[in-house]
């Protein structure tokens, strides 16, 4: 694995990734997903992993995918200042199932460019990577610019 992590961690995050799909709420495409994310030690968070899965909806748009479940479930459990160590998703599919855009964005907001990023590969296997190959040209909110306008 291109990465830091250690092998416990990594098969905990698989472990805690594929766990989390079985309980995915997917009836309309069948398609259940887990992510787990390991969050940076501090005093309060002590390397936790905290895991999601996809939650659909009848009015399809507003499904959340597993990586946001994960890290939504992450601010609840230990507020705003968390920080995300590494990415594992998981499926029960047997299929490829790299993070969708919206969901790679998402774990920027809490991530830096170089966290690990792991998911399942086309024809089985691990791709282990970082968010910032998988998000080259991330949007980044310019607080100067996005006041400007109101002035
Ligand atoms: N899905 C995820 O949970 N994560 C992703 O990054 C991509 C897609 C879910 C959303 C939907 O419930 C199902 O997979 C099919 O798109």
């Amino acid at each position: 694995m291109a990465n830091d992590l250690s092998t416990d961690q990594i098969a905990a995050l698989h472990r805690r990734a594929t766990e989390a799909a079985h309980n995915s709420y997917s009836p309309y495409s069948h398609f259940r997903v887990g992510a787990a994310i390991l969050l940076h030690a501090d005093e309060r968070q002590g390397g936790v992993i905290v895991a999601g899965t996809n939650v659909e909806n009848a009015s399809y748009r507003l499904t959340s995918c597993a990586e946001q479940s994960a890290i939504a479930a992450a601010v609840a459990l230990y507020g705003p200042a968390i920080r995300i160590r590494a990415v594992a998703v998981a499926n029960l599919n047997g299929a490829a199932c790299m993070p969708c855009g919206a969901c790679r964005q998402t774990i920027l907001e809490f991530a830096g460019p170089e966290t690990p990023v792991m998911y399942p590969a086309a024809g089985g296997g691990t791709v282990a990577t970082t968010l910032a190959e998988l998000l080259p040209a991330a949007f980044r909110l310019d607080p100067a610019a996005a006041t400007s306008e109101a002035k």
